[in-house]
């Protein structure tokens, strides 16, 4: 009787996630998948009469890992928060380790590629994904970069100037959730480290210990914090629920 009743519990909660998930935890609502990753940077450009500057993490993330930028580059990962400045560009760092006329357009002169003010502005260049045998997804950019990289459609590349050591850590983690009801979420270590260093997380947004770090759940997550770093902005969002707890029911 006891099972029977915990059995009923399990299946009843499942419906009720899967029915009201979205609205009991109050998910962001999402941009168009072209627009997905897309941020407008504007510390010090309007202030400084210039249209503040938009960059796309799809385009980008096309040929180079996050490493590249927020390891070995020093942007942070939150927006507005790296100081960058036209004449840091026109030194060679940030965006200009790369817009230098040699890997992208030049930073002199093309003032309006990047000063546009328009968070749409990829847009145009979004169908080279048509092209491409991808694994699409229902959320966000629609892209499954996992399988992309795993497949070989793309190859991006790990360092510009300075090479990095590679570490390899493939551990498959399995977070418990404090509702034992609640499927557990994964936590795969390999499809991180393929574009992610381990100071990207490791000691910052997590422990290095499972399980230790405080505060990991839901309402956290869905405010920024530790896998909503990343999940909320630029990695598939939060609304693909399965895609961590694969035990959930489809929705
Ligand atoms: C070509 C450079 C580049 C690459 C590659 C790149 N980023 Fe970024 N990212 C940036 C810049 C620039 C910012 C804004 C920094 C600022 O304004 O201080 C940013 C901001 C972010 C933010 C904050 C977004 C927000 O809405 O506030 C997150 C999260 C992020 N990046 C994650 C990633 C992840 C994950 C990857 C790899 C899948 C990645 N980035 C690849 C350059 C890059
Ligand atoms: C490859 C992209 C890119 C190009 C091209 C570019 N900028 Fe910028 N610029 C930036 C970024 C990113 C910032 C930092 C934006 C912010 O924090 O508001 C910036 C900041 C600025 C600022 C803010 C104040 C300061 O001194 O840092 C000015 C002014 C500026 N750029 C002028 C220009 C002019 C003029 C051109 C053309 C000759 C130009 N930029 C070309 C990316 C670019
Ligand atoms: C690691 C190298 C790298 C860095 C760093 C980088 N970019 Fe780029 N960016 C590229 C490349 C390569 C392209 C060309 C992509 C393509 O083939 O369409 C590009 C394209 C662009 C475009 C598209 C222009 C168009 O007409 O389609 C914009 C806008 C842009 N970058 C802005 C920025 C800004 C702003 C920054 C800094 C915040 C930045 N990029 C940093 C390599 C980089
Ligand atoms: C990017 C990965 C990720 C996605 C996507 C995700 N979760 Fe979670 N979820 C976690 C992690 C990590 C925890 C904390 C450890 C655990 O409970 O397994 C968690 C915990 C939970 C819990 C336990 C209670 C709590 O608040 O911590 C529930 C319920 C839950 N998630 C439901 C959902 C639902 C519903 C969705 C889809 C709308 C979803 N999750 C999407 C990673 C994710
Ligand atoms: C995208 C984020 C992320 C990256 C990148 C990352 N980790 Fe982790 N790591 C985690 C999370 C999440 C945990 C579990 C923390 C918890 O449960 O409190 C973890 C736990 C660990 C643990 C403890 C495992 C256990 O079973 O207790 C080790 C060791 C570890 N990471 C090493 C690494 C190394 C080495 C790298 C780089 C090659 C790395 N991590 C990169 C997120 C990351
Ligand atoms: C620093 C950024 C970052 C953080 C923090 C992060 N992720 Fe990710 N995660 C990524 C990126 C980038 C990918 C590659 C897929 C993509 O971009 O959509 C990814 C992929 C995954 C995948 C692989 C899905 C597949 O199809 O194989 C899972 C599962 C996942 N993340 C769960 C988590 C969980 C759970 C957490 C928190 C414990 C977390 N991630 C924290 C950036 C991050």
């Amino acid at each position: 009787m006891k099972n029977f009743i915990g059995l009923l519990i399990i299946l009843l909660l499942g419906l009720w996630i899967s029915a009201v998930e979205a609205a009991f935890f109050n998910l962001p609502q999402l941009p168009p998948a072209e627009e997905y990753g897309n941020i407008l940077i504007n510390r010090a450009s309007v202030a400084n009469n210039v249209k503040s500057v938009s960059f796309s993490h799809w385009q980008h993330r096309l040929k180079y890992t996050c490493r590249v930028c927020h390891s070995e580059l020093g942007f942070n990962m939150k927006t507005n928060t790296t100081e960058i400045t036209e004449l840091a560009n026109r030194k060679g760092k940030y965006c200009g380790a790369c817009h230098n006329g040699k890997i992208a357009f030049r930073h002199n002169g093309n003032c309006d590629k990047c000063h546009n003010g328009n968070i749409a502005y990829a847009q145009g260049k979004f169908d080279v994904f048509s092209k491409f045998p991808f694994a699409r997804t229902s959320y966000g950019d629609g892209i499954n970069w996992v399988e992309s990289l795993s497949q070989g459609t793309l190859s991006p590349a790990k360092y510009v100037k300075t090479k990095s050591q590679d570490i390899s850590f493939d551990k498959m983690l399995v977070l418990d959730s404090e509702m034992s009801i609640i499927p557990p979420s994964i936590f795969p270590h390999k499809a991180h480290t393929a574009w992610l260093d381990c100071d990207s997380c490791h000691p910052e947004i997590f422990n290095i210990k499972k399980k230790t770090t405080k505060f990991f759940s839901m309402s956290y997550i869905l405010r920024g914090e530790f896998c909503g770093v990343c999940h909320l902005t630029v990695a598939f969002p939060m609304d693909d629920c399965r895609r961590c707890h694969p035990g959930m029911r489809e929705g």
